[in-house]
């Protein structure tokens, strides 16, 4: 079975991150969408809400699970007994900092490889932390994110 660990923060999800779940759901057996808990950053939504919006919006994909994890990434994806960590590149400002980080995780498990989809061009701009500024001023999200992920940030925000 080819299975693959698509890891992140996920605070919260777009539709950005949505797009690349579903195109890695039609390359690998199974999916498996690890959501960091990370002791050391104080996020909006609590790791519980954040797996939550991710299993509410991912309900229709068939091979997509969602799991927390807290640790390494390799250590996760060893866990889920996958052989892939997938990650979405932007734009070549998210490439220095993504090459050192597949590179990292190939020294520390060299059986892992790290594979990068290359975001839709409609979502190219689009980030976590852009959409928690635009949601803080209260502006519409529609374009951003899931209708689900929008009600979370109308209830959290309000
Ligand atoms: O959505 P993000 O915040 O860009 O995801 C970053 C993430 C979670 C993939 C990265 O921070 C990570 O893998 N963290 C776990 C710790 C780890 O494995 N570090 C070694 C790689 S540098």
């Amino acid at each position: 079975m080819h299975r693959a660990v698509y890891p992140g923060s996920f605070d919260p999800c777009t539709k950005g991150h949505l797009d690349i779940i579903q195109r890695a759901s039609g390359l690998f057996d199974e999916v498996i969408v690890g959501v960091l808990y990370n002791s050391a950053k104080t996020p909006l939504f609590s790791i519980d809400e954040r797996v939550n919006i991710l299993k509410e919006v991912t309900k229709g994909i068939e091979n997509v699970r969602i799991e927390a994890f807290a640790g390494l990434s390799v250590d996760f994806v060893r866990k889920c007994n996958a052989q892939v960590i997938i990650r979405g590149l932007r734009a070549i400002t998210d490439f220095e900092f993504e090459l050192q980080m597949a590179q990292t995780n190939r020294v520390l498990a060299p059986d892992i490889d790290t594979m990068f989809l290359t975001t839709s061009l409609e979502y190219a701009y689009l980030s976590s932390t852009t959409v928690k500024e635009v949601a803080s001023f209260g502006a519409d999200l529609t374009e951003f994110v899931p209708p689900y992920v929008l009600l979370k940030l109308k209830e959290k925000l309000s």
